[in-house]
């Protein structure tokens, strides 16, 4: 079992990089594999959630030559996957799980999705239900809407779908199935939530377009929000054609360090070369209210995802409200806002974030647990906390609930915190940040 050791420091002044996004390292691993061709994938983050995604690909009958870590070199089965006749172990990743069921919900074979006590606790009812409309037969075994899930895939119709929650991996899911299927599929969310599959889908040449729908399917107005638009349409019956992708550097990952250097007066802290897509960056946004000091230099080019570099000087922060919706663009961010709100002076309240209650642990819970632990006051909500910041810290013994986001969430708060902080069962962490014990070490040094 390995921990954490965290002690305080006094600013943070320095200039990293962060492994490659985990969202669009699925997506590559995916569409590359699936592609008419052979193309290089580089900066493949090579955690265990995206090396489940490759592992699965390869069962598939992916060619998948790993050059080095993150540089990937993969032949593409066509469009035509071969039956996996074990078990496809997702481990932790609910990415991994909910977008290879829309893969395998059109493949005219019996496969089993399964994974850790983590994984078999989340909900799967939200692509059971658009993939069964489209035609797939989906079993849960313990006929509780959770893994293990058995998929009789096969041929299958494209739907028109409103998404009750907004969640990128169900309409990921729903695309990438609607791309075997006949006719049109379309996906409107109810907010904006990443767009990765989507210009992913693009870069490979399969049909698709994005769409600011004015008229829900029973013909009522669907407000646009933000101006993104949230409808997105693929046409069935396509290969995607291989083509290099590069994958930058995951702004989730590099949201910890962000949080850290901004609370922390005078640091300086430079992030080269992450990703800089505005459905996953609403964090400089809530920082920026907090009173944060951010540049951002987007590099200009055609690249499919929008990447650059980050300057941040820490001065004092003071509380927000984070709510509506922004939350689907920090929804992978709110552990590390929470850390932030502890350190900011005043009450910020965190909402809409129901959510969080089925991530890979129930973070409102989770987070809440652990703030007390610190001795910050904290009220917990169906939907969010209410956190009271700018006390003084102290140092202490957390878990982390076998959730990596809150194991790197709380160390970083132990490094503002008097005495040492252990964060228990950090294992964890390999699922999405190779790297982080180490850069965490450097930083303390
Ligand atoms: C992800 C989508 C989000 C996010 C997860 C990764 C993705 O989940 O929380 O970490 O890669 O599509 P939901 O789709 O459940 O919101």
């Amino acid at each position: 079992m390995s921990e954490i050791k965290v002690k305080k420091i006094r600013r943070l002044d320095a200039r990293i990089r962060v492994p490659g996004d985990k969202s669009i390292s699925h997506r590559a691993v995916m569409l590359g594999g699936l592609a008419r061709g052979t193309c290089k994938i580089t900066g493949f983050l090579p955690s265990e959630d995206c090396l489940c995604s490759m592992r699965a690909m390869q069962a598939l009958g992916a060619k998948i030559e790993q050059i080095t870590d993150s540089h990937l070199e993969i032949t593409g089965v066509s469009g035509e996957c071969r039956q996996v006749l074990e078990t496809i172990d997702c481990g932790n990743s609910g990415t991994s799980m909910r977008l290879l069921a829309g893969i395998l919900a059109a493949q005219p074979f019996t496969s089993r999705l399964s994974g850790d006590s983590s994984l078999t606790s989340r909900p799967m009812r939200r692509v059971m239900i658009p993939l069964m409309q489209m035609g797939a037969f989906i079993e849960s075994e313990m006929k509780n809407e959770r893994a293990p899930l058995r998929i009789n895939g096969g041929r299958l119709h494209g739907i028109n779908y409103k998404m009750p929650v907004a969640s990128a991996q169900v309409k990921s899911c729903i695309l990438l199935a609607g791309m075997f299927a006949e006719g049109t599929t379309s996906v409107t969310e109810p907010m904006s939530s990443r767009d990765h599959t989507e210009r992913m889908l693009r870069h490979f040449l399969v049909p698709s377009r994005a769409d600011s729908l004015q008229k829900s399917l029973d013909g009522k107005d669907i407000p646009i929000k933000g101006g993104v638009p949230l409808t997105t349409v693929v046409h069935g019956g396509s290969i995607p054609e291989a083509r290099d992708f590069r994958v930058p550097g995951d702004f989730s990952s590099a949201a910890f360090w962000l949080v850290a250097a901004s609370a922390f007066q005078g640091s300086q802290l430079s992030i080269e070369d992450v990703g800089l897509n505005k459905t996953r960056t609403g964090l400089l946004s809530v920082l920026m209210r907090m009173g944060a000091q951010i540049r951002e230099y987007v590099e200009t080019g055609n690249d499919t995802e929008p990447h650059g570099n980050l300057e941040i000087t820490g001065r004092g922060l003071h509380a927000t409200t984070v709510d509506g919706d922004i939350i689907p663009n920090v929804i992978d961010e709110i552990p590390a806002i929470a850390v932030l709100a502890a350190l900011a002076e005043g009450e910020t309240i965190i909402k809409d974030a129901g959510e969080l209650r089925v991530k890979e642990s129930d973070r409102i819970a989770s987070i809440t647990k652990n703030l007390r632990a610190f001795g910050v006051p904290v009220e917990e909500a169906e939907d969010g906390m209410i956190i009271q910041g700018g006390k003084a810290l102290k140092g202490t013994t957390v878990d982390c609930f076998g959730d990596h986001r809150i194991a790197m969430a709380f160390s970083i708060l132990g490094l503002f915190a008097e005495g040492e902080t252990r964060i228990l069962n950090t294992e964890c962490i390999r699922t999405s940040y190779p790297g982080f014990e180490k850069q965490l070490e450097a930083i303390m040094s």
